[in-house]
């Protein structure tokens, strides 16, 4: 499957974040977003030359595990300092710059770790304009510079780094010896604003909101008179992809939607009219439930009933691909494109640029046969995900698919520890309902990355209802926080809000005599339970 070539989609010019390794990056990334600036994440290979290529109106070097001083340790191309672009180091990228300017950064043997007081001597700084002269600071460094380069002023010191700021207002060249984009430096936005608003002169006016403009004309030059065919999912990235796309194209998009019958309660429907009416999208529905359900009788292990259900989503694509493509097609109009709700994290994780994001395996359409070779369209590889909720509630994507949170493209499959049957997700479903009103009803959603219901359909347990004992089965409620799903802890739900939930599920949903709480974190326990 070929890559639509990379377009400048949104105009502005970036700030960029230079990548010296470990997870800092993206979330720098984040927070310069937040300051309403434009920010891109490059690799510290990046040269230079190519870096200054894309015009940087700053440009950001972020912290990292190594010692400047070790071999094979990233590198920072002094050029990038002597471009007159302002330059903002923080931790690692505070120490390549103090080395490659002429200052000096040794093992002192002061390491510090965490949070830490850092005394501000200049309170009017570029950096620390509007701040106290005390702040606390999370640090992360064995390496201290012990002496600012010539000509730069030093504006913090901790206990264990004298030299824990540096400003040169004149080359526009700034650093912090900490991590200002972690909440725990309690000011560290506002240094990180200072940065860019005052030390770099940028105006602060990037927002998702007004980004729409200039993604839809990107998609609309893309496409141009050709069709295009989605994949919705009802999650929150097909969905505003799809918006977009249509916004831009109108009825050249097609899109389809696999009732694969394994999603929760009111779910098909949202999608199937709330969000057509809302976004005009041209739908194609697939009923492709008894396919799923006898694709799946029988297996229990999760890994075959992943594999069956992406199988039979590509099947089912497919077909309906091809009968767009045949049926619809008018002279000079194929269908060229495939949309897909790739987000910025995916492509930096793939390592940058121009890459084809790493799909989710049940989603992957790149395997499609050869009659069915598209190029991808993903104007959304530039955002957030809390930026594409920003696109899609411009676009008037309903909020309830907006606010979606995530849901596995498996869906109530690997929700059902067991063999999957009509039954059993008649009941899983029905107890879902209950809890995701209950959590919502109570102000949860916000506070909840996810919610999975469980059910431990292979399990019995014995209980008492009314006047009969009860041979029924458990629920396990999953509430779990998190910033990207790849660690969680388990929310602290309000007891009084899990009692409403258990009565109401061991009430309503005959089937089911328990709720469970799960309070494993994650390592080690994974989010889902399959
Ligand atoms: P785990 O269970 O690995 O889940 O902690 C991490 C995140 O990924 C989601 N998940 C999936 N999403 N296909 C998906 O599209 C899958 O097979 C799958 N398995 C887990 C899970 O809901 C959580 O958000």
């Amino acid at each position: 499957m070929s890559e639509t070539p990379h377009s400048e989609v949104l105009s502005d010019r970036p700030v960029l974040v230079v990548d010296f390794g470990a997870q800092y990056a993206q979330l720098i990334a984040r927070r310069v977003r937040e300051a309403n600036v434009f920010s891109e994440v490059v690799p510290s290979t990046m040269a230079a030359d190519e870096m200054l290529a894309k015009e940087p109106a700053a440009i950001i070097l972020s912290g990292g595990p190594s010692s400047v001083y070790e071999d094979g340790a990233p590198k920072l191309d002094p050029a990038l300092l002597e471009a007159g672009v302002p330059v903002f180091g923080m931790c690692y990228g505070f120490q390549a710059m103090v080395q490659a300017l002429g200052g000096t950064v040794e093992r002192t043997g002061l390491s510090e770790y965490g949070s830490t007081p850092a005394q501000v001597s200049d309170t009017e700084s570029t950096l620390f304009n509007g701040q106290p002269a005390e702040q606390s600071v999370w640090m992360s460094h064995g390496d201290s510079a012990t002496s600012a380069p010539e000509g730069m002023r030093v504006t913090a010191a901790t206990s264990g780094a004298p030299v824990a700021a540096i400003e040169d207002d004149e080359r526009r060249l700034y650093g912090v010896q900490w991590h200002p984009e972690v909440m725990h430096s309690t000011f560290g936005q506002r240094v990180l604003e200072n940065f860019l608003l005052r030390g770099a002169g940028l105006s602060g006016e990037w927002t998702a909101a007004n980004v729409v403009e200039s993604l839809v004309a990107d998609v609309k030059e893309t496409i141009g008179d050709k069709r295009v065919l989605c994949a919705l999912s009802g999650g929150v990235d097909s969905s505003v992809a799809a918006a977009l796309v249509q916004r831009a194209v109108g009825d050249q998009l097609t899109c389809v939607f696999v009732d694969h019958g394994l999603l929760r309660s009111g779910e098909a429907e949202q999608v199937e009219k709330e969000f057509v009416e809302a976004t005009g999208v041209d739908l194609v529905v697939v009923d492709a439930r008894e396919q799923f359900l006898s694709a799946l009788a029988g297996v229990s292990d999760p890994e075959e009933k992943r594999k069956i259900i992406g199988r039979e989503f590509i099947r089912v694509f497919e077909q309906a691909a091809r009968d767009i493509v045949g049926s619809g097609e008018r002279e000079g109009h194929p269908v060229e494109f495939l949309v897909q709700g790739t987000l910025y994290p995916d492509v930096v994780e793939s390592g940058g640029g121009t890459g084809t994001a790493n799909i989710k395996s049940h989603h992957n359409v790149g395997g499609l046969p050869d009659d069915l070779q598209f190029k991808l369209v993903e104007p959304l590889r530039l955002l957030f995900k809390d930026e594409v909720r920003q696109v899609g509630l411009e676009l008037g994507v309903p909020e309830v698919i907006v606010w979606r949170q995530p849901f596995p493209g498996p869906g109530l499959g690997i929700r059902i520890v067991g063999e999957v049957t009509a039954d059993r997700l008649d009941i899983l479903r029905a107890a879902d309902e209950i809890a995701r009103h209950e959590l919502s009803a109570a102000g949860l959603d916000r506070d909840i990355w996810q919610c999975p219901v469980v059910l431990l359909a292979d399990v019995r347990s014995v209980g008492v209802q009314g006047d009969g004992r009860t041979y029924g089965h458990p629920v396990v409620l999953r509430p779990v926080s998190s910033e990207d799903a790849m660690t969680a802890d388990w929310t602290r739900v309000p007891y009084e809000v899990l009692a409403k939930i258990s009565t109401r599920i061991t009430n309503e949903v005959r089937e089911v005599n328990r709720v469970v709480l799960d309070v494993t974190s994650k390592p080690p326990g994974t989010i889902e339970w399959e």
